[in-house]
C-alpha cells in the first residue's frame, strides 16, 4: 500500500517523507506501506526508490483520480498557498486551498475505503479578540484569507468524516521554527529566518516588535506528530476531528535571547529590526498560546524548549567533518 503526501515537494512535505521512510525502515509505521507518493507541481527532492513523484495540480480532478487509488492507506494533505501568497492572490488561494481540497476529498470518497486523511491547518484560523491562552473550544475567527480557507478545510474534513466518507484528522500546526532552506511566502517565515540566517553568518531582518508572542514548534516535533497522526486514535476526539498540535509560547525577544545564549552576541547582532506593518498585523492576529489537552490525550508529543530547537537545527546543518 502507499501513502500520498500532497505538497510533498515543499518544506514540510520533504521532512515528513524522510520521517515516514525512517518509520518504515524501523518497522514502527504500523501500516503495510511500501511506497510514498509525493503529489506536487514539482518532484520531491527526497531521493529514495520508494518515493514516487506524480507531477500535477491538486485542483485537477482527473489528475487526482489517477493518484487516489484503492491501495492508498493514508493521505496527508499539505499542498497549499501559504499566508503571504494567499493574501496576494485570492483566486489562486481559493483554487488550491478550497477547490483542490474539495476535489481531493471527493476522489477519496469515491474509493469507498475510508482511509485516514490528515489535513495540516494552522493557528491562523484564529483571530479577533483572543484570550492569552486560547481554549480548545474557541471559535475560529480568521483575519486572513489563508486562515479563512484553512477554517473551511477543517469543516470539510470534519463533515466528510462525520458522513463516513473519510477517516479525517485536522492538525492545527504551530509556526515551524527553526526550519531549513530559503524564506517562503508565509508571513511567519521570519520566525525561522531570524535564527537560521545569523547561525549561517548572514544578516536577517525582524519585521515585528520583539514583544510579539508566537506559538512555535520545531520541524522534528512536528514531523513526529504528523507521523503519529497516521494512526492516532480518533474515537476519543468525538465529533470534532481537530487537534491543536503542541508547541511552545515564546516572544521574539526570548527567541533572540536563545540565539545569543547559544551562538553569542555577535550572532544575535546580525538581526536588524525593520518593522513591517502588514506582517505585524497578521502575525499579531494569531494566538500566542493554545490549550493542547486533546492532542496530548490522543498521544501527540509535547514540544520541549526553544534552545533545544536551535541546538537540533545546528546539529542537522553542521558541516560533515572532512577526512584528513
Ligand atoms: N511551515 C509552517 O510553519 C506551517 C505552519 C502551519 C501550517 N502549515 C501548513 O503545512 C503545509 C505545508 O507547509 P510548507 O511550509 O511545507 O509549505 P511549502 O510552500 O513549502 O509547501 C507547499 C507545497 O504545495 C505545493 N503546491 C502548491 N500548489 C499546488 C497545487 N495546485 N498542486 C500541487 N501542489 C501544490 C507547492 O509546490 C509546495 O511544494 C501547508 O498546508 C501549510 O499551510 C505550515
Amino acid at each position: 500500500m502507499k501513502i500520498v503526501v500532497t505538497g510533498g515537494a515543499g518544506f514540510l512535505g520533504g521532512e515528513l517523507i524522510i520521517r515516514l521512510l525512517a518509520a518504515i525502515d524501523e518497522g514502527v509505521l504500523g501500516l503495510p506501506v511500501d511506497r510514498i507518493e509525493s503529489v506536487d507541481l514539482v518532484p520531491s527532492p527526497v531521493r529514495d526508490h520508494r518515493v514516487i513523484s506524480p507531477i500535477g495540480d491538486t485542483a485537477d480532478p482527473e489528475f487526482l483520480t489517477e493518484v487516489i487509488s484503492e491501495d492508498v492507506a493514508v493521505i496527508y494533505h499539505l499542498a497549499a498557498v501559504l499566508s503571504g501568497g494567499s493574501e496576494q492572490d485570492f483566486d489562486l488561494a481559493h483554487r488550491v486551498n478550497i477547490t483542490a481540497t474539495t476535489h481531493l476529498l471527493d476522489a477519496i470518497r469515491r474509493l469507498g475505503t475510508r482511509p485516514r486523511f490528515v489535513f495540516t491547518s494552522s493557528v491562523a484560523v484564529f483571530g479577533g479578540d483572543l484570550p492569552p491562552v486560547v481554549p480548545e473550544s474557541h471559535a475560529p475567527q480568521p483575519e486572513s484569507t489563508y486562515g479563512a480557507m484553512k477554517a473551511i478545510g477543517e469543516l470539510l474534513v470534519n463533515e466528510y468524516s462525520r458522513r463516513g466518507f473519510i477517516d479525517g484528522l485536522t492538525c492545527r500546526l504551530p509556526t515551524i521554527s527553526v526550519g531549513p532552506g530559503a524564506p517562503n511566502t508565509a508571513v511567519t517565515s521570519f520566525a525561522s529566518g531570524i535564527i537560521r540566517e545569523p547561525l549561517g553568518g548572514q544578516r536577517a531582518v525582524c519585521p515585528v516588535p520583539h514583544d510579539t508572542r508566537l506559538w512555535l514548534c520545531s520541524p522534528e516535533t512536528i514531523t513526529e506528530n504528523l507521523l503519529h497522526a497516521a494512526r492516532a486514535e480518533t474515537a476519543a476526539l468525538g465529533g470534532w476531528r481537530v487537534v491543536n498540535l503542541p508547541g511552545i509560547s515564546v516572544t521574539v525577544e526570548a527567541m533572540l535571547e536563545s540565539l545569543e545564549r547559544i551562538a553569542g552576541t555577535e550572532t544575535r547582532l546580525l538581526v536588524a529590526d525593520a518593522l513591517d506593518a502588514r506582517i505585524t498585523r497578521m502575525v499579531q492576529s494569531f494566538p500566542g498560546e493554545l490549550v493542547t489537552d486533546r492532542a496530548l490525550r490522543a498521544g501527540f508529543r509535547p514540544e520541549s524548549d526553544f534552545d533545544a530547537a536551535i541546538q537540533r537545527f545546528r546539529a542537522r546543518t553542521a558541516p560533515e567533518p572532512t577526512a584528513t
